[in-house]
């Protein structure tokens, strides 16, 4: 696998993409709550899903979420591209939650104490279904 992925495309989700995102989103443990094809933005290199994530949209505010890339192309810069995308196309105050901060600060976020409460329901959703080690970390788009 080379280090760098010159032929991948982004694009939005077709129901093919859909079906294989929603497997991806099971087998990284990801958040699977409200899925829906138009949320999504795909990477594919050809045929090959390889990465996605979504903006899910509430009342005052968006967050970034279930972003995943396929294990042999991550590091690559394929979440990052995906990110910005993201970013890009949000129109609210755009949030994350995530273990991995120091991720999320490199795409322009920064850990926030206090948030709407979608956001405050995620936290807890994470905390209580998506049980890991490191401790979940509300974030925002500055
Ligand atoms: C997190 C994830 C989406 C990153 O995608 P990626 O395409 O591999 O990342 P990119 O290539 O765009 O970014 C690489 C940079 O991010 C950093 N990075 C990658 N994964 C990281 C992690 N888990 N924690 C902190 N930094 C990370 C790399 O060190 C690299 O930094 P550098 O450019 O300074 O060298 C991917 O690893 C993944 O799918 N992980 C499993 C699912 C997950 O944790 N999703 C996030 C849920 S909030």
């Amino acid at each position: 696998m080379p280090d760098t992925i010159s032929n991948y495309k982004l694009s939005s989700c077709s129901d093919d993409d859909f079906t294989s995102v929603v497997k991806l989103i099971a087998e990284m443990q990801l958040d699977n709550n409200d899925l829906n094809a138009s949320q999504f933005i795909v990477a594919k290199s050809g045929k090959e899903l390889i990465g996605f994530g979504r903006l899910r949209t509430y009342d005052t505010c968006q967050e970034l979420c279930s972003l995943g890339v396929v294990q042999d192309y991550r590091y690559k810069g394929v979440g990052t591209q995906i990110s910005q995308a993201l970013k890009e196309k949000s129109s609210k105050p755009l949030y994350a939650v995530t273990i991995i901060p120091d991720y999320f600060k490199r795409l322009g976020f920064e850990q926030v104490r206090q948030y709407p409460k979608e956001i405050v329901a995620k936290v807890n959703y994470c905390t209580g279904s998506l049980p890991v080690p490191e401790a979940y970390v509300a974030m925002w788009l500055k």
